[in-house]
């Protein structure tokens, strides 16, 4: 078995991103990116999130905020807090860190983000664009799976993919771009769900299986062909005596087991998350570089 390293491959990714902020902006005596983020309320994993994004952001040079508004903040506000992030010249792109409180209408404020700033990829444009296979911003952690995939130089085309949970920010969009004729893409892509039939048996069919359910530990070996390739999104905090913060990460996958069974897997920590941050990152670059529309 082999690790797929997503803190390694960000961490190159982010060697690039930073040359290219140096030569394309700097040097030329433009501001670098700006990036910045709605965070609402304090819910500790959107907290976690944010901050790695602005360390992200300080690593490569880019310049980033973070709007905070306490959870009681009505729905009018926020959308004047996106209205006012669409209209300011000087901030590149943003994001609104989602959950939302139950108050908010979540799919309101994704719809009020200018598409042209929304690095996340979730506005209806967007991802009507990335189903056309036409130029977008793709949702950051899709982005960062397929990118590992292509960097680790894995097939996908012809191949078995499974995609578990069918969230919009992840499991919907992954299948998606994996069945799109592109490279990667050209799989044959099975999503599943709640609703979904023996999922142990479609999840052993996979050459490739793409775990995003938010169960801790739910892939066990026996789902699992021998030599398939293991993508692993959940990210779960356990409490912890042995570590400073107090908890440690696991994921959707029982890594013990399936690791011994399968040719690549991604750790958690240190798979898909480094790799949802620096996706967000390159889109940034995208948007001051006015790529994208
Ligand atoms: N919450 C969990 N993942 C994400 C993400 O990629 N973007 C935003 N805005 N919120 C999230």
């Amino acid at each position: 078995m082999k690790l797929l390293d997503g803190k390694l491959i960000a961490e190159q990714i982010k060697i690039e991103i930073a040359s290219e902020v140096k030569e394309q902006f700097l040097d030329k005596g433009l501001d670098p990116p700006h990036i910045a983020a709605v965070l609402v309320g304090d819910d500790p994993a959107s907290m976690t999130y944010v901050s790695a994004k602005e360390k992200a952001c300080r690593e490569v040079g880019f310049i980033s905020s973070v709007y905070r508004y306490p959870a009681n903040i009505t729905q009018e506000k926020l959308l004047e807090v996106v209205d006012f992030l669409n209209d300011d010249n000087d901030i590149h792109g943003f994001i609104v860190q989602l959950p939302l409180p139950p108050h908010i209408d979540e799919h309101k404020v994704i719809e009020r983000i200018d598409p042209n700033k929304d690095i996340d990829g979730f506005h209806p444009v967007n991802i009507g664009n990335m189903i056309l296979n036409q130029p977008c911003f793709l949702p950051a952690t899709p982005f960062g799976i397929i990118t590992l995939l292509d960097r680790y130089k894995i097939e996908t085309a012809g191949k078995n993919v499974v995609v578990l949970g069918r969230s919009n920010i992840v499991g919907t969009p992954v299948s998606i771009l994996l069945s799109r004729k592109s490279s990667p893409g050209n799989a044959t892509v099975t999503l599943c769900h709640s609703f979904s039939k023996d999922i142990t048996a479609i999840a052993a069919r996979a050459d490739i299986l793409i775990v995003a359910m938010g169960k801790l530990g739910f892939v066990t070996a026996d789902m699992v062909k021998k030599d398939a390739v293991v993508i692993d999104v959940g990210v779960h905090r356990i409490p912890s005596t042995e570590t400073k913060s107090g908890y440690r990460l696991k994921g959707d996958v029982d890594f013990e087991r399936v690791s011994r069974k399968c040719s690549y897997i991604t750790p958690v920590p240190g798979g898909v998350g480094p790799m949802t941050i620096v996706s967000l990152l390159v889109n940034t670059l995208k948007a001051a570089k006015k790529e994208v529309i």
